[in-house]
């Protein structure tokens, strides 16, 4: 197994390993250190049943359950699938993924990671990117540091606030995911124990105890700053790709820039987190 760094602080790609072959106590715990240090994991060249891509991202942790179950996959519903081929009721295509977001935040626990597999994917573009919280964090000045150290974001499934609209949710999916739930918006990694940006422009409807006129461009101001392209790895999909990355750090995006008669599709399935404090 070798592993080569994408950029100084994100993103590492590992080739000469097969997540179809049972691995060695030693692999598991280079692999999960690899997540840690670098947020994001690159495993070229898998080609992965859904029910292999279950097993082996198991080496990561536990599944976490997805709130829209219409994107359930019917023969294995623990994996989701992302595409552009489904359609909003009013006959828009739903390109998943656009806009900065980190997933699930709207959960009491989110998830610690995504991982998708690409099954499908166009000839160009559709590239995911990907903004490193922790050093967005640590290049803050100390007043912005102070002003956010004790601010609770209000985390809800679709924000009035976003740009970008979501696909619904059944009855029966709402009836299992809470309406809102409040995080921090200085979030320490429950495994490095440096602080981050904990923010999500599709989840949050407002910061506790503070009106939305300030709150707003309170929000945008990190955002803006967080997304600079010093803190970005921007990452190009190439067929068997397996990638993981850190929610609990990160913020991504997904890119419609590609012609949509062609077929983007990936499986997507989530590991379990722990309450953000
Ligand atoms: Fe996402």
């Amino acid at each position: 197994m070798q592993m080569r760094k994408l950029t100084d602080h994100t993103g590492v790609e590992v080739t000469g390993v097969d997540l179809t072959e049972p691995q060695s106590a030693e692999t598991i715990a280079a692999l999960n250190k690899a997540f840690v240090d670098h947020s994001v994991l690159v495993i070229r060249d898998q080609h992965l049943s859904p029910q292999q891509m279950l097993e082996a991202v198991q080496l990561f942790g536990a599944i976490f359950h997805q709130h829209n179950t219409k994107f359930a996959l019917p023969e294995c519903p623990q994996i989701h699938y992302i595409s552009n081929q489904d359609f909003f009721p009013d006959g828009t295509r739903y390109i998943p993924g656009e806009g900065w977001h980190t997933d699930h935040s709207n959960d009491t626990r989110p998830p610690k990671a995504t991982i998708l597999h690409a099954v499908q994917l166009p000839d160009r573009g559709g590239d995911t990117q990907f903004a490193n919280l922790t050093e967005a964090y640590d290049a803050l000045p100390q007043a912005t540091k102070d002003r956010i150290a004790n601010l609770l974001a209000i985390h809800v499934y679709q924000s009035t606030h976003s740009a970008r609209k979501l696909m619904g949710l059944s009855e029966a999916n709402k009836d299992r995911i809470p309406n809102a739930v409040l995080h921090p918006i200085t979030r320490t990694h429950p495994n490095t124990g440096r602080k981050g940006i904990y923010i999500n422009p599709i989840r949050i409807e407002g910061i506790l105890g503070l009106d939305h006129k300030e709150a707003l461009p309170l929000l945008d101001e990190l955002l803006a700053h967080a997304t600079e392209a010093r803190f970005q790895y921007r990452h190009q999909w190439r067929p068997g790709d397996l990638t993981l990355w850190d929610d609990r750090c990160l913020l991504h995006r997904a890119n419609g820039d590609y012609d949509h008669a062609q077929t983007r599709y990936l499986y997507r399935v989530m590991l379990e987190g722990s309450v953000p404090r």
